[in-house]
């Protein structure tokens, strides 16, 4: 896809990974609806920033742990200031560290509403807005972990199993317009409040010996938008770590 004169639309892209891909799809010609929750400030920089590059930005804050109403918020702003979404990525999450013994209802609701519904009505919208004589893309961000048992972050887990499979099933039904693909990412930032050494110590069980980092999670967003003959697919983006299971 030729990104010049098309819209992008990257939940959670005020900071970190959504950040990257934001900036990544501007500097490749796309003007971009930055999606954002509580990082306000972040996001008027990131969208300063794009406008730096000649491109334009918006930007619209939405709480997807109400994914219906957050998803009629996202569009209807987008059609109304940009007029158009021909990218939709799915990059916001929450990533808790929750086992059987402990997670509660509130933790469930949280992943699966975030992580998973929202996608869903994000797609159900962007779908509804795509003319039927243009084509589209979306790039659900899911983790490697999604594809494998493990103890630890188990809705979470769930919720990004729920959205390869939801990955699946919407490249099929979507198609010929829209293509719709996943990348699985491996360590690439650590958690909100922890430094790079908390990755880092992982680097020795990554066959690849070292962590990720955004850009090359940008790099394969830009190679799915330039891949017309790609659908439903999972590229993991993780050093090879998803074939050891982290050990
Ligand atoms: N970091 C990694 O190494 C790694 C590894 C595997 C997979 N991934 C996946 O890659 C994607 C990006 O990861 P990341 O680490 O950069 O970001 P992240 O910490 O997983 O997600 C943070 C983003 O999600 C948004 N968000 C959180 N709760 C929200 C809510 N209730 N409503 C709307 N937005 C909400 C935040 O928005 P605000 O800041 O505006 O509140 C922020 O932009 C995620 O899908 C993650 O699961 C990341």
């Amino acid at each position: 896809m030729n990104l010049e004169g098309k819209v992008a639309v990257i939940t959670g892209s005020a900071v970190r990974i959504g950040r990257a891909i934001a900036l990544a799809l501007a500097d490749a010609g796309a003007d971009i609806c930055i999606h954002y929750n509580s990082s306000d400030q972040a996001a008027r920089d990131t969208c300063a920033e794009i406008e730096q590059r000649g491109r334009m930005a918006m930007q619209v804050s939405a709480d997807l742990s109400d994914p219906v109403s957050a998803a009629e918020t996202v569009f209807s702003e987008v059609m109304t200031e940009l007029g158009r979404a021909d990218v939709l990525v799915n990059s916001a999450s929450v990533f808790e560290n929750k086992q059987l013994k402990g997670a509660t209802e509130a933790d469930w609701d949280s992943q699966l509403d975030i992580n998973l519904k929202a996608p869903f009505f994000l797609s159900q919208k962007f779908a509804e807005h795509l003319p039927s004589d243009r084509s589209g893309h979306i790039i659900n961000i899911v983790d490697w972990r999604a594809n494998r048992a493990g103890i630890g972050h188990l809705p979470y887990r769930i919720s990004k199993a729920g959205l390869v499979t939801l990955t699946e099933c919407l490249a099929l039904e979507l198609a010929p317009g829209i293509q719709v693909n996943a990348i699985a990412p491996g360590a690439i930032l650590p958690p909100p409040g922890e430094d790079r050494s908390y990755l880092e110590q992982r680097s020795g069980g990554i066959p690849l010996k070292r962590v990720g980092n955004p850009e090359e999670i940008c790099r394969t967003v830009l190679y799915l938008l330039n891949s017309e003959f790609v659908t439903g697919e999972v590229i993991s983006v993780a050093g090879g770590e998803q074939l050891t299971g982290g050990a």
